[in-house]
């Protein structure tokens, strides 16, 4: 049976494209930081390791874990450390740049040899790619993983697809812990008139991952109720 692999699977966005992905007949491999990912490959009767993914031997150790049949890896995991961009100290563009970029090219790239042919990545871009205001950091690494994933589209076909979901607000702990304020001024900017829920990307992961999307590569699709068109 082929492999699944998800990072970040301990949060919001992660545990439902894994159980996406569970029922499109993976086996799942679910990676994160946060051991509480243990309990969610437990009840889906998956594997789970627990790394650090900016460091080698959290990479290696994934790489381990995976085997020689690897059909999708989901690159998810990812952090926030907002502040106006002048005032953001190096430290918070190092650490954001560090793990959803640097960490999800090492991984992806560690796995080359891993890949089924037909295999499939799925960077979690963001719509924050485009520019948001304070998070200078976070756009960097999403609109970089953009670029990651459209040169090596090109490099890896046709064996192995490469591309991206951007999505704007999402229903999770990342966007809860957010002042609801805050919040709702940015809801407001959706034209769908909604957050988006975890059901809503892990639905567009699960297609991009599947035989369905075989002729797609090196896109990005914007999953964010039209923030991308709206003013
Ligand atoms: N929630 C949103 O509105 C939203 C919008 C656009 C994009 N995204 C992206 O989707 C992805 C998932 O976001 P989420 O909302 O589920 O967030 P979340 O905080 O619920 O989950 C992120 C997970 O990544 C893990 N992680 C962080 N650093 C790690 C490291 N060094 N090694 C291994 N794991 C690590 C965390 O432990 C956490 O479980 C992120 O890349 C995020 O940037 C989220």
């Amino acid at each position: 049976m082929s492999t699944a692999i998800v990072t970040g699977a301990a949060g919001g966005l992660g545990g439902r494209m894994a159980e996406r992905l569970a029922e499109a007949g993976h086996e799942l491999l679910l990676v994160d930081l946060d051991p509480g990912v243990e309990v969610v490959a437990a009840a889906q009767g998956a594997r789970a390791v627990v790394a650090d993914l900016t460091k080698a031997e959290g990479v290696a150790a994934v790489v381990e874990a995976a085997g020689g049949e690897v059909a999708v890896l989901v690159n998810n995991a990812g952090i926030t450390r907002d502040a106006r961009a002048t005032k953001m100290e190096e430290g918070a563009f190092r650490a954001v740049i560090e793990i959803n970029l640097v960490a999800a090219i090492r991984l992806t790239l560690a796995l080359e040899d891993h890949f089924v042919d037909g295999a499939a990545v799925v960077n979690m871009s963001s719509r924050a790619s485009l520019g948001n205001f304070g998070q200078a950091n976070y756009s960097a690494s999403k609109a970089g993983l953009v670029g990651f994933g459209r040169s090596l589209a090109q490099h890896w076909a046709p064996r192995v697809r490469v591309n991206a979901v951007a999505p704007s607000l999402v229903d999770t702990p990342m966007t809860q812990a957010m002042p609801p304020e805050v919040l709702d001024k940015l809801i407001a900017k959706i034209p769908a008139g909604r957050i988006g829920s975890p059901d809503d990307v892990a639905g567009v992961v699960a297609f991009l991952a599947s035989e369905a999307a075989s002729y797609i590569t090196g896109q990005v699709i914007y999953v964010c109720g039209g923030r991308s068109v709206a003013p």
